[in-house]
């Protein structure tokens, strides 16, 4: 659909910007905080995924508050360490972690910027994952606690909580992202109970956020992708809706509808993977409502009808943005139409579009976005960042924001990845996304010295016009 005339944003749109605590923060074991399963990961046989230090956010939230403030960012989303507050998971509260979250908060509330509370990215205690993690039961009860302290603690001054951050990244890509640590090499059956447990835990402080706090929102953050079929035959569409259910739908039906989407049951049980469900677990997942649903968005993928051999099995993309085929359901098909990043993932601007309508069509939910971005190898020359590759990226999705809005769709914020530099999931620290460089390599921690890039003033002039500048 064309428009003659776009939708303004919205007045109180969320104009922010993303960080996660292990990749941001360093400081991995400062104050009390515990081990959680992304520490075991330190320095991987590659070399390039050590968060020891990552970009010392713990230590400089007040400097990097100030520049976000300097940005104009009216919201920051990032995630609360769980291992700072309860370091072993499920035992004794750390007053010095507790503390530090409130100093961090109260300076963006100082500065009129709006918290938005990830409450667990990634990053489970490595104590919980030596007891078996996600696969127990007993971890649902140590997030339902956790969630319990976040509230009462941080209650008063967040209105905006994300559950978990990309469950369906976790589940598909655990063992790349290498951050579900000893539980994390489990498979199959043991992988979807551990999906069943974690959906479990999410329902429960969806339910204990609206118990006890009238007036906050909550939901989760998948990551979500539109899935195409490769051509319009009609084997291909229903390999598409296939893949879709089995990425997308299974996360998302489970969060909203509190129910599994059907392909994706079938899915399950022909695997022999269906999860446990006890009595009870149904009606609690039914019972929990989001108030919103988040989504991080990267790209699109896009698949073809299976032929049945193992030339299914390609691999197309990369990271987390992987599409492997599967023997009897569908195949990674190539999109023509669309460039690819410097790691493989292709990058999509309408089909952000279209993520978001469907989105909207399917669970009528306001919608955020809170993670899209570019990721790069940045060099800092004289002082200056010039990102414009990541300008270019941001305003072609910020524009297909405003389509989206104009087409009826409800979005109230978008927060991209990254608000500064930090450690990628993958490519260790020279993979950049922020709109602020933090001044190291992998090896040399230098002054860790914070540099506005070219994105910076760009995304500056964008929110102080509320989004007209991106039409001039
Ligand atoms: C998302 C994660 O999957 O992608 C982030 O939520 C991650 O933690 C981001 O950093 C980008 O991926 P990468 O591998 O480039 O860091």
């Amino acid at each position: 659909m064309q428009h003659e005339q776009l939708a303004a944003f919205p007045e109180d749109f969320l104009w922010g910007a993303s960080t996660s605590a292990y990749q941001a923060e360093g400081a991995w074991d400062a104050d009390g905080k515990g081990p959680s399963v992304v520490d075991l990961h330190l320095h991987r046989p590659e070399g390039v995924t050590d968060f020891t230090v990552a970009a010392d956010h713990y230590h400089r939230f007040r400097e990097d508050v100030e520049l976000f403030a300097e940005l104009g960012l009216t919201a920051y989303r990032f995630s609360i360490a769980w291992t700072r507050i309860v370091p072993d998971g499920d035992g004794e509260v750390n007053p010095a972690g507790v503390a530090h979250y409130h100093r961090v908060i109260d300076a963006l509330l100082a500065r009129g910027i709006e918290p938005v509370v990830t409450m667990y990215h990634f990053d489970l205690p490595a104590a919980l994952d030596a007891k078996g993690g996600w696969s127990e039961r007993s971890t649902i009860e140590a997030f339902e606690r956790y969630a319990r302290i976040l509230f009462q603690e941080y209650g008063s001054k967040v209105k905006h909580w994300l559950t978990i951050n990309e469950q369906n990244m976790m589940i598909l890509h655990g063992k790349a992202i290498g951050t579900t640590g000893r539980s994390g090499q489990v498979e199959g059956r043991e992988l979807y109970q551990q999906n069943h447990h974690m959906f479990l835990a999410q329902a429960k402080a969806m339910a204990l956020c609206h118990q006890l706090l009238p007036g906050a929102k909550i939901g989760p953050a998948p990551n979500i992708v539109s899935v195409y079929p490769a051509t319009c035959a009609p084997e291909d569409v229903v390999a598409a809706d296939d893949w879709d259910a089995i990425r997308n739908l299974l996360y998302l039906d489970l969060a909203v509808r509190g129910s599994y989407h059907p392909l994706a049951w079938v899915y399950l049980k022909a695997k022999g993977w269906e999860p446990e469900i006890l009595d009870g677990d149904l009606e609690l997942l039914a019972e929990a409502k989001p108030d919103f649903l988040a989504f991080n968005y990267y790209s699109t993928q896009t698949v073809g009808a299976s032929r049945g051999d193992a030339s299914d099995i390609q691999v197309r993309g990369g990271d987390q943005q992987v599409v492997r085929g599967e023997i009897g359901l569908y195949r990674a098909v190539k999109n023509e139409h669309l460039p690819v990043n410097a790691f493989g993932w292709e990058i999509d601007p309408v089909g952000f579009r279209t993520t978001m309508r469907r989105l909207w069509d399917r669970y009528r939910l306001p919608l955020i976005i809170t993670e899209n971005g570019l990721g790069a190898f940045d060099e800092l020359v004289d002082g200056r960042v010039h990102d414009d590759y990541r300008i270019e990226f941001l305003k072609l999705h910020l524009e297909q924001i405003q389509l989206a809005i104009s087409d009826g769709v409800e979005v109230f914020g978008y927060c991209p990845w990254t608000a500064i530099d930090l450690v990628s999931t993958h490519q260790g620290v020279s993979k950049r996304y922020g709109f602020i460089y933090v001044d190291r390599t992998e090896d040399d921690l230098k002054q860790l010295a914070r540099v506005r890039k070219d994105s910076f003033f760009w995304y500056q002039d964008v929110i102080a016009s509320g989004g007209d500048s991106l039409s001039s």
